[in-house]
């Protein structure tokens, strides 16, 4: 499966919605996740996303991504179109610490 990372958090740029075949993402205030179990492995969002916070999860250390990702999509609700990204989205590109200041 891909999982989305750290930094989608208040960058949302919600791009991979658009591209994904199976409309797997599930939105929270200030970033999405994806359902493990409903990614069909395709890779088509990753390079999609500007911040390049999706990942596989067979990169190293994202352990702690994928269950995040795995809780949050149970609860989230579906998104399947793209809405506009945050007015400050750039701002927060490659900020540090953004799950313990802004995850939601
Ligand atoms: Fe959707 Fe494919 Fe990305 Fe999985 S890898 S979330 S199926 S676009
Ligand atoms: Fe987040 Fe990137 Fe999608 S910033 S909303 S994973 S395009």
């Amino acid at each position: 499966t891909y999982i989305v990372t750290d930094n989608c958090i208040k960058c949302k740029y919600m791009d991979c919605v658009e591209v994904c075949p199976v409309d797997c993402f599930y939105e929270g205030e200030n970033m999405l996740v994806i359902h493990p179990d409903e990614c069909i492995d395709c890779g088509v969002c990753e390079p999609e996303c500007p911040a390049e916070a999706i990942k596989p999860d067979t990169e190293p250390g994202l352990e702690s991504w994928l269950k995040l990702n795995t809780e949050y999509a149970a609860q989230w609700p579906n998104i399947t179109t793209k809405k506009d990204a945050p007015a400050d989205a750039k701002e927060f590109d490659g900020v540090e610490g953004k799950l313990e200041k802004y995850f939601s």
